[in-house]
């Protein structure tokens, strides 16, 4: 398959933002779109801030910075990734929306694209089968936040073609990542292994064994972890973490994923996490000091 040049991103929230910023960054053009224009708006200023802090740290040039401006298109008309070369599926975490997603997509992208998702944790050879073309359809799992994290994850699915593979692992390549191949079943590597970690850590909370902050200092000074499972899972967003919980049980059938009672209230209650200004810990304060949401 000839070099990839243009990509679409579907989705602009804290995924779909990072994933479009380093593809821009490292030459592709992209074309993003969301249903929420508002998302679109704050994708945009959030990927400016972060070239303009990129300029003045020396870590990309002047060149670099108007190109990647250039390169990047907003739009809120799905039509307009018709000419892409490969698109990204960054939306919300759910089978039904993500399939409606991929039908739709299969009808208007040229036959040879790529359809990619993000997903944390759903079957990609059922994504696959809502389209005609279940041999260019794969998983590209990018982690939070994708301009930093060094990893993708490429999960093949059932009927996933060896191109397919080689072009999306090629690309991550070009974006300066660690490419790690999963088969596609439930969580696939990197979530098969966290996600279980974090849903201990509530039921840690839950049962009042310690308070949230001992909790994540013991897991960090303890095991040598950057951040603690409950700040670590505000910052994914205690939503995706309930789905990807909820994906765990149901596509391996044990109910040892079951969700821990307290993540599954905190949702209910809408605290998200960081993106909603609470979740287990609070940064409204925070966010008011610096005059708006706390945005990754
Ligand atoms: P988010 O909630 O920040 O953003 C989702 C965006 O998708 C929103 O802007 C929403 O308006 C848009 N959207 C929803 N339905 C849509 C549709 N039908 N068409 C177009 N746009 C639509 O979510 P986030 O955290 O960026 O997650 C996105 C995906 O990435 C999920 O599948 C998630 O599991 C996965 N992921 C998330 C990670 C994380 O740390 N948050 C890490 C790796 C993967």
């Amino acid at each position: 398959m000839a070099d990839i040049t243009r990509i679409g991103v579907v989705g602009a929230g804290q995924m779909g933002a990072g994933i479009a910023q380093l593809a821009a960054v490292n030459g592709v053009d992209v074309w993003l779109y969301d249903t929420v224009s508002e998302a679109l708006i704050n994708a945009q200023k959030s990927i400016s801030n972060n070239i303009q802090r990129l300029l003045t740290k020396g870590q990309i040039s002047q060149a670099t910075s108007v190109d990647t401006v250039k390169r990047l298109h907003c739009s809120s008309r799905l039509e307009d990734l018709h000419s892409v070369d490969l698109v990204v599926e960054a939306i919300v975490e759910s089978e039904q929306v993500k399939k409606s997603l991929f039908a739709d997509l299969d009808k208007i992208l040229k036959s040879s694209a790529i359809l990619a998702s993000n997903t944390s944790s759903i079957s990609i050879t059922r994504l696959a089968s809502a389209t005609s073309r279940p041999s260019q359809v794969i998983g590209m799992h990018f982690m939070n936040p994708p301009p930093i994290m060094k990893l993708v994850e490429i999960i093949r699915g059932a009927d996933t073609s060896e191109d397919t593979y080689c072009a999306t692992k090629c690309l991550a390549e070009r974006f300066g990542k660690t490419v790690i191949c999963s088969q596609d079943y439930s969580g696939f590597i990197v979530n098969r292994i966290l996600m279980p970690m974090i849903n201990e850590a509530f039921h840690t909370l839950y049962t009042g064994v310690a308070t949230k902050e001992d909790i994540d200092t013991g897991m960090k000074l303890g095991t040598n972890h950057p951040m603690g499972p409950l700040e670590l899972a505000d910052f994914i967003g205690l939503d995706v973490c309930l789905s990807v919980m909820k994906v765990l049980q149901a596509g391996l059938g044990d109910d040892k994923y079951a969700p821990c009672p307290l993540l599954v209230q905190y949702v209910d209650a809408g605290r998200l996490g960081k993106k909603r200004g609470i979740g287990v810990y609070d940064y409204r304060d925070a966010a008011a000091k610096t005059g708006g949401p706390p945005r990754l």
